[in-house]
């Protein structure tokens, strides 16, 4: 049986690669991770794609990479922070799969990635950037069936309850 797509959605740093991974493996899904696919389509890293494009072409490609990956089920998909500040994006997702969101706070985010130079929109003074635009997008990961605070847990420990909750669901 094919089963429904499991859409990971939330803020830089807060998980989404490395849960996605290990969920799918748990659950005998198939995991694709969004940015990847578009270093993919476009043949060039997501720095280089903002850089020489910006990233209002960022956004469309993010958006005809999502629609195509949403054509197939059974996965756990990875997406970028930024995926949801698109509507279109919100409610392709909605139909498509079971939203969990992953939250961590700002200290958390800024840990996790302050030696990360692949990441367009921290360059330069990442905490402040962070901060800004953690409140920017205030309140627009809350459409998620679910939301888990990642901050003190462990990837497995994260895995496990997201598959309590769709166990739960069901
Ligand atoms: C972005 C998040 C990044 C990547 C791009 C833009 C954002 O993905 O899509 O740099 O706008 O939040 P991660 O959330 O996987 O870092």
């Amino acid at each position: 049986m094919q089963h429904k797509n499991i859409i990971l959605i939330g803020f830089m740093g807060t998980g989404k690669s490395a849960v996605g991974k290990r969920l799918a493996s748990e659950c005998g899904m198939v995991y694709t991770d969004i940015d990847h696919q578009i270093t993919e389509y476009e043949n060039k890293s997501i720095p280089d794609i903002f850089s020489l494009f910006g990233e209002d072409y960022f956004r469309k490609v993010e958006t005809k990479v999502l629609t195509d990956a949403l054509q197939n089920k059974n996965q756990v998909i990875a997406t970028g922070g930024g995926a949801v500040l698109s509507p279109h994006n919100v409610q392709l997702m909605m139909r498509n799969g079971l939203v969990i969101h992953l939250k961590a706070d700002e200290t958390t985010i800024f840990e996790r990635v302050k030696s990360d130079s692949a990441r367009p929109l921290l360059q330069g003074d990442a905490k402040e950037m962070i901060s800004k635009l953690l409140a920017k997008r205030e309140g627009m990961y809350d459409f998620a069936s679910q939301s888990i605070e990642t901050d003190h847990r462990t990837v497995d420990e994260i895995v496990e309850y997201i598959t309590t909750f769709i166990s739960e669901k069901k």
